[in-house]
């Protein structure tokens, strides 16, 4: 190791520097060579500053400086100056180090990418070199404010007298919707831990234990299908208060994230909005409004009446105003209806409203008075586009039409650049239906999970499966610009409502006394009122570092398959191992293992592999 002690670091140096000698560690981010000076820019986590080699008045270092490459590990002795020619563009412009002397800590192989904001490099080649992405400033970036984000947070709770406890990552399955990850267990052959999609049993578990204020920056796993904003492996802001109603965990929640915005800079106003689950679908076309923008749904099913046979539709059908898109071209006319199909709409209707009247394809259908009524219903003016959204078939529980609108809004409000970027609209979501239907399941299932409770006038109705979709529950969610930041309720907390809640779910008594036998135990034995929320930490940190993907703010995120392109992740186990954990020979042969020797080598015995038909 170097004796040289730092004295600055390289992002921090400003004109009140200048005139100071320093010792800076880093690496080589850049290197010019104009002959008699070389400028290298000196990398370190708090960013870049300009060094200068002087051949005349410092030939060894200049020699020395020759032989530096892009990522080599460098100590830089030498002056902070002011510049002659500042250079805005960087914090530390102001000043360069006039160089003394060099010393290489360490070469680096040549980078596969370079390391800059704005790469080139396919996001394989960035994960699969992860530690070299993590220099890109951008990326450091982000991981500093993700710190100071969750540092906050802890600091904000603690002063709220929450307790931060650890819950287990072996565990039992816990049902957030999700496919379980299982880790098998060694001792207990046959039989396996699950990963947590949630804290979710055990935060209510210590509420019963009596804690009454819980919070934890919780790691949580769920095999399922992969976007932008979702991860394998993700963390929550999770936590939970006994005594408690739903305005008192929004208040707690209002104040973490007030100060956590704070931390970046973002001013925000609290307390949020609040809009009922119906109110947000009427209006919005979706359960996650983005509030940035108006293009709120006109209700146009009267205008329609009489068409609705000859357009094959079902349902409402709703209508939005897209400002000064009258004069759209065919081909973005095509698009919209493209866009409207892949959202589960019939198809888009349009008429362009003009200073001439309206013109329409839907005058044949709806006649002259039709298309004059829904331009009456929609309000719209002159250069305006009216676009009818609606649904070919109904769906069970749910305005289709209304959903389909919602996602037409969505794309409308980014093609027509409705958003205002810099509005940060939080809204609280309530009043949500406790159950909604599952096509695929055919059957009713829990709209959040199924400990969220019940208003009490509805509980009569979970014997009732005719009125299931009609029960409204204690949960919430928060929403900001359109994302879902968080989901919580006030949960049931009498045994006898939460065993109802599971039977009227399917799951006969003994079923949900296997699967939640403890939970259902626990229950018991002085259950306070409680209720709380998880947000998700990533998403949160990516709208506040002003990313599109939470990949960006996760220092080691998987690919959308859910691997770990650096780590190699997940990987073959070895046969022993595999014997270990109980494997019989067969299931290794059914996975490809055909070389007795190798098996032979694990433990296995001839007349296992005799069994498994690998020796005769
Ligand atoms: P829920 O399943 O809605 O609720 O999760 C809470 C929040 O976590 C975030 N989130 C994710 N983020 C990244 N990748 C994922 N795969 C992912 N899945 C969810 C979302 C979401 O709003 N136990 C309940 C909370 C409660 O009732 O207290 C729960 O987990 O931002």
């Amino acid at each position: 190791m170097q004796e040289q002690k730092r004295t600055h670091f390289a992002g921090e140096l400003r004109a009140a520097h200048a005139g100071q000698s320093c010792v800076l560690f880093g690496w080589v981010h850049r290197r010019r060579d104009l002959g008699n000076l070389i400028f290298l820019d000196l990398r370190d986590r708090s960013g870049i500053v300009q060094v200068v080699f002087n051949k005349e008045r410092q030939p060894e270092a200049h020699a020395a400086a020759e032989q530096l490459r892009s990522e080599y590990v460098v100590a830089v002795e030498g002056e902070i100056a002011l510049r002659a020619r500042p250079n805005p563009e960087l914090p530390s412009g102001e000043i360069e180090i006039i160089a003394h002397r060099v010393t290489l800590l360490n070469t680096a192989a040549t980078p596969p990418f370079v390391v800059e904001d704005d790469t080139t490099a396919t996001e394989e080649t960035r994960l699969r070199y992860r530690y070299l992405d993590l220099r890109r400033p951008r990326l450091a970036r982000n991981l500093e404010l993700r710190h100071r984000v969750v540092f906050e947070i802890r600091r904000t709770l603690h002063e709220l007298g929450f307790y931060e406890v650890e819950t287990p990552m072996l565990t039992r399955s816990t049902p957030e919707g999700a496919r379980d990850y299982l880790v098998p267990s060694r001792i207990h052959r046959g039989q396996f831990y699950a990963l947590p999609q949630s804290p979710q049993l055990f935060k209510q578990i210590l509420m019963i234990a009596g804690f009454e204020r819980y919070f934890q920056i919780a790691r949580c796993f769920r095999d399922e299908d992969f976007r932008a904003d979702r991860q394998a492996e993700f963390t929550q802001l999770d936590l939970e208060m006994s005594f408690v109603r739903s305005d008192d965990i929004f208040a707690v929640i209002e104040r973490v994230v007030e100060r956590a915005c704070a931390v970046a800079d973002v001013a925000i106003r609290t307390p949020f909005r609040r809009m009922k689950y119906t109110e947000a679908v009427r209006r919005y076309g979706t359960d996650k409004p983005d509030l940035r923008f108006g293009l709120e749904l006109h209700d146009v099913s009267a205008p329609f009446a009489a068409a609705r046979e000859k357009l094959k539709i079902a349902g409402s059908v709703y209508a939005l105003v897209a400002p000064g898109a009258a004069g759209w071209s065919r081909r973005q006319l095509d698009e919209l209806n493209e866009h409207a199909r892949s959202a589960g709409a019939r198809g888009a209707y349009t008429v362009k409203v003009t200073d001439q009247g309206a013109q329409s394809t839907l005058e044949r259908l709806l006649g002259a008075d039709g298309v004059r009524a829904l331009v009456a219903a929609t309000g719209a003016r002159p250069g305006d586009l009216i676009v009818a959204v609606a649904a070919e078939h109904e769906k069970k529980g749910l305005d289709a039409a209304a959903w389909a609108a919602g996602q037409v809004r969505q794309w409308l409000g980014e093609k027509l650049n409705l958003l205002d970027r810099g509005r940060w609209e939080f809204c609280w979501l309530t009043d949500f239906p406790l159950f909604e239907w599952s096509e695929t399941e055919q059957r009713w299932v829990s709209a959040q999970h199924p400990f969220t409770g019940i208003v009490e006038e509805d509980l009569d109705k979970l014997e009732d499966p005719a009125r299931h979709g009609e029960i409204r529950s204690l949960g919430y969610d928060l929403v900001l610009n359109g994302v879902e930041l968080g989901s919580g309720s006030i949960r049931i907390h009498r045994q006898e409502v939460q065993q109802r809640v599971f039977r009227a779910l399917g799951l006969t008594d003994e079923q949900a006394r296997q699967r939640f036998g403890f939970f259902l135990e626990a229950l018991r034995y002085g259950t306070p009122p409680h209720g709380g929320i998880a947000l998700g930490l990533d998403r949160f940190v990516m709208l506040l570092a002003g990313e599109k993907s939470i990949r960006d703010v996760i220092a080691f995120p998987k690919t959308a398959a859910a691997q770990d392109l650096m780590a190699e992740a997940p990987a073959a186990a070895t046969a022993a191992q595999l014997r270990e954990l109980g494997f019989t020979a067969a299931q290794l042969a059914a996975w490809g293992w055909t070389d007795v020797r190798e098996l032979r080598a694990a433990g296995y015995r001839d007349d296992e592999l005799r069994a498994a038909g690998l020796l005769r």
